[in-house]
Order: structure tokens, then sequence, then C-alpha cells
């Protein structure tokens, strides 16, 4: 059964924020919300195999050592994908390798072992909030990766991801919209040392994530890490954020996927 983000994806295959979807393009919109979920299922593994759309450039890696990421479970299960198609069903829509690598070591270079503030927006599978918990635990922290994810469904495997990968003292999830989460979660921290935003990736959206973090993050030079830089929503956001606050952005494009790339924002 496909998650409600990867209907949506399909419907977003051209990668158009929806404010300049065409008459076309809202036609075809709504063609999708009639096709039968089995079909959709069908199709969307079609567009992954066949890299049409969104799934054209992927920066995603497969062949290699696979005890080189961060935790034993998530190494098997990538063991066990060639591709990005039984990638997604094993892993969902995760980041990969080597991001997956870049996100631990950045998280785990970045906290002290003692009042680390770590947010996540876009749970997905848990896949990213295995390798954040990961690296708090290896890094001697206490501390939980606090994530939130708007589909249920998705943070119910999630949670069972995280307790095979045995972190589940290290995560702490919530159900709803990012927006509604991280402002009470700004309001409750008086700093942010690290944020990973992999929720909604249209650029109004990622602005206000981002708005709402800014104070906390600022408040101790920490980070905002992004994903899905190289073009689209999230590159808009990343342009209006160097105008509006200036700060560092580090960009590392050959990663990830649809579309690739993962960026590290520092005031
Ligand atoms: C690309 S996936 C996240 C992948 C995950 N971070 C990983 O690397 O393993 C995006 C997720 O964001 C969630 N999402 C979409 N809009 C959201 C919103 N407004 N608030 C919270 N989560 C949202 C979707 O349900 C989906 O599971």
């Amino acid at each position: 059964m496909l998650t409600r983000w990867q209907l949506e994806s399909m419907d977003e295959l051209r990668e158009w924020p929806r404010e300049h979807l065409s008459v076309n393009e809202r036609m075809k919109k709504k063609a999708w919300a009639f096709v039968p979920e089995p079909m959709k299922d069908k199709v969307f593994g079609y567009a992954v195999r066949k890299g049409l759309g969104r799934f054209r450039d992927t920066c995603r890696m497969f062949d290699y050592n696979h005890h080189l990421v961060p935790n034993p479970y998530l190494g098997e299960l990538e063991s066990r994908s060639p591709d990005l198609e039984t990638a997604v069903k094993l892993t969902g829509l995760s980041i990969g390798y080597p991001a997956w690598n870049l996100l631990y070591y950045a998280l785990m270079c970045s906290i002290s072992t003692t009042d680390a503030v770590v947010v996540e927006t876009g749970t997905n599978h848990g896949f990213s909030t295995i390798v954040m918990a990961q690296a708090l635990k290896d890094a001697g922290s206490k501390e939980k990766v606090r994530t939130v994810d708007i589909d249920p469904e998705v943070v119910q495997r999630a949670k069972a991801n995280v307790e095979r990968a045995e972190l589940s003292d290290y995560v702490e999830f919530s159900v709803g919209d990012s927006i509604a989460f991280l402002k009470e979660f700004a309001d409750a921290h008086d700093h942010i040392d690290f944020a990973f935003l992999d929720g909604n990736h249209e650029v109004e959206h990622v602005e206000n994530e981002f708005e709402l973090l800014h104070a906390g993050i600022a408040a101790c030079l920490g980070k905002v890490y992004f994903d899905n830089t190289m073009s689209g929503g999230v590159a808009d956001a990343l342009r209006y954020i160097q105008d509006t606050h200036g700060g560092n952005l580090v960009r590392f494009d050959n990663c990830s996927w649809s579309p690739p790339g993962n960026a590290i924002w520092q005031p």
C-alpha cells in the first residue's frame, strides 16, 4: 500500500510546485485520484524502475560495503537492496547511502553529550531517524531525536523499524503537521542544536519550518540539514534563507535522490 506522500509524489512527477501547475497538470492530478490503489502501486514501481519524472535523477548508491552504514539493521536491509525500487520497499523514501553517513557524522560532530536538542520533520519509515538516533547513542548522549510525520501509518512503521534497530530509547515520535509541531517545539527550547528538514518540500513550507527554528538555531550556532536541495521547493527555500538570513550553506550535491543533494546551513 502506498503512503499518502508517495501518492503525492506521483501527482508531482514533474516536480512543479502546486502554484505553478498548469491546467493540464491539474487535470492529471485529478485523474490520478481516480486510479485504483493497486494500480497506483504498479505505476509508482514503473516510474521508479524507468527513472521517470522525479525519479530521473538519483545519487543514492547501492553497490558499496553495507557494513559502512552506521546501524546493523539498516545495513542488513541495504544488503538486500540492489536498486531504487527494492530500496523504496525496504527503507521507504529515505535519503540512502552516502547521505545517511553524512547526516550521521554531521549530527555526531555537532552535539555535546549533554542537553543536545535534535529535531526531524518527515519521519517516513524511520531510517534517517535511525541514523540520527545512532549518532546520539554513539556520541554518548542520553537525549532523543524528536521526529514528526503527518502520516500516522508511516509513523507506526517507523516505530517498528526503530525498535528493530534497537534505538527506541533515543527517539520520540509525533504525528501531525510539522508547522504546528515546530511551533510548540521552538517555544519549549531555548536552543536547537540540529534540525533535519525532510517533510513537505514545497518552498513555503520549508521556509516556514526554517523561520520557526531560526531563533533556536541561532542561539547556539546550531545547524539545519536539508534534503533534496538541487532543485524544486527546497532549492528555492535555500535561496530565500540565504537572502534573508545570510549564514553559511555547504552543499553536497552528489547524494540522495528525487531531487538529489543535501545541504547544511549554519548562522
Ligand atoms: C521524503 S519522506 C522522509 C524520509 C525520511 N526523512 C528518511 O530519510 O528516511 C517525507 C515524509 O514527510 C512527511 N510529510 C509530508 N508533509 C508533511 C508535513 N506537513 N508535516 C509532517 N510530515 C510531512 C510524509 O508523510 C513523508 O513520510
